[in-house]
């Protein structure tokens, strides 16, 4: 968060390579401009409004089971075929991304797997790592929020536990629009602590090959 604001898209990839490569994660403030996060938000809030997100699970393929003690967010994945303008705009920036990580880091990240989650007013995501050690496909985790005038008693943070099994040294993220986080996937437990407001965001996974 001591980022200056304002950072050229290839410096801000270079910031969040090497902070992956140091400490693991990173917050960049505006890495979206304030115009894409509001289209993104409005296209999410319309088609939610719509019933087009589900309730989302937790495992894979045919051990995914929902469970809303522990999570009850709602999400829809994206789909290149049927991305929007804004949509589009985020998955290229995300590419750009994508690649800049590979080159520095030789990641070898070869796919993005994104989805729109909305957290209505009162929902929460229990502490979880999104990849489990050593069968690792999912290898950097890559949020970005969506949300205008976020205020500090909104709730709603990401919480992300410096080290597992320690729930005592953390970091509270505040989920402002425009904010992206990167973590390592298979190394930080964290939370999403209960929103008091509805709470939106794009979340996604750069890929290692299985
Ligand atoms: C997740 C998750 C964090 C956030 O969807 O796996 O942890 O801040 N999201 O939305
Ligand atoms: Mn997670």
């Amino acid at each position: 968060m001591n980022q200056p604001l304002y950072l050229t898209e290839s410096d801000a990839d270079e910031t969040i390579a090497m902070a992956l490569g140091s400490q693991g994660w990173i917050v960049i403030d505006e890495f979206l401009s304030q115009s894409l996060v509001q289209q993104l938000r409005e296209e999410s809030r319309e088609t939610f409004a719509q019933g087009q997100f589900h309730v989302a699970g937790l495992g894979h393929g045919n051990d995914r089971v929902i469970d809303t003690q522990i999570r009850n967010d709602r999400v829809k994945w994206l789909d290149v075929e049927t991305a929007t303008s804004a949509q589009s705009a985020y998955l290229a920036r995300l590419e750009a991304l994508r690649l800049n990580l590979n080159r520095s880091l030789q990641l070898g990240l070869f796919e993005l797997e994104c989805m729109l989650a909305v957290y209505p007013a009162g929902s929460f995501y229990k502490r979880h790592r999104d990849q489990f050690r050593g069968i690792g496909l999912r290898t950097v985790s890559v949020i970005t929020y969506l949300n205008a005038d976020w205020e500090p008693g909104n709730g709603g943070e990401l919480r992300l536990y410096h080290q597992p099994g320690d729930d005592t040294q953390f970091q509270d993220i505040a989920p402002l629009g425009g904010r992206l986080v990167c973590f390592l996937s298979e190394e930080f437990e964290h939370e999403v602590l209960t929103a008091k407001r509805e709470r939106l965001s794009l979340t996604g996974w750069f890929k290692q090959r299985p």
